[in-house]
């Protein structure tokens, strides 16, 4: 079957290419607003971009009253952001991490997630998570007529968990990723893992 995006509404087209590029990564945004209270929000639209500098994109939408996500607000203020890899036990809290708060009323909070040093870093890290990247603004641009948030983020150091960090037989760094055992994003409710699929609703 062929989809044509031609006839395709824009919710159509996301349903199509949220269901077909899969799985994706999740990047578990952490920032700082302007008043320093930590932001936190998933991110699948998300993904290495270059080397040389070492990049990363997240592609930010809009809420529904047009104005910009506080993500895409205070990394365009701040200048910085730490972006985890979820794990699977952490499906739950990292799609609740998901739902609109009031402006100040902190995800980190509401979900008892713990954040430890990021070294050499200004933003702290969850301390639950086994990857973690430190990075600065590199450049942000407006794309589509949504005007998605199109946002590169410089990578300055990653964190990795010990015990995901092994040596091969020729003494090379290996990070192990069944130890990280990240989680994917499918298309609706839907996430892959290291052992197969598992559901989780979005937050009401
Ligand atoms: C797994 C998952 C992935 C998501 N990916 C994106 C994404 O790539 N872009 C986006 O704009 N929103 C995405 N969202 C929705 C945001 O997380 C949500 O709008 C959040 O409230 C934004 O928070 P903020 O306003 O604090 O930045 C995703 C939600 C989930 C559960």
């Amino acid at each position: 079957m062929y989809f044509d995006f031609a006839e395709f509404s824009p919710n159509q087209a996301y349903f199509t290419m949220t269901q077909t590029l899969v799985p994706r990564p999740i990047a578990w945004v952490l920032t700082e607003n302007a008043a320093g209270d930590y932001n936190l929000a998933p991110f699948s639209y998300f993904n290495a971009v270059c080397s040389d500098p070492p990049l990363v994109m997240l592609s930010i939408g809009r809420k529904p009253d047009g104005s910009p996500k506080d993500t895409r607000v205070n990394i365009e203020q701040r200048g910085h952001f730490v972006a985890h890899i979820a794990h699977r036990e952490q499906a739950k809290p990292m799609t609740e991490s998901s739902a609109t708060l009031d402006y100040g009323d902190s995800e980190l909070a509401r979900l008892g997630l713990d954040t430890v040093p990021f070294q050499g870093f200004g933003l702290p890290r969850l301390a639950d998570c086994r990857v973690a990247f430190a990075c600065e603004r590199y450049e942000i641009r407006e794309i589509g007529n949504a005007r998605q948030t199109l946002l590169l983020g410089l990578v300055k150091s990653v964190y990795v968990d010990d015990a995901a960090v092994t040596t091969d037989a020729k003494g090379r760094t290996k990070i192990d990723a069944a130890r990280i055992d990240p989680l994917g994003r499918l298309g609706g409710g839907e996430y892959s893992t290291m052992e197969g699929v598992v559901t989780v609703p979005r937050p009401a």
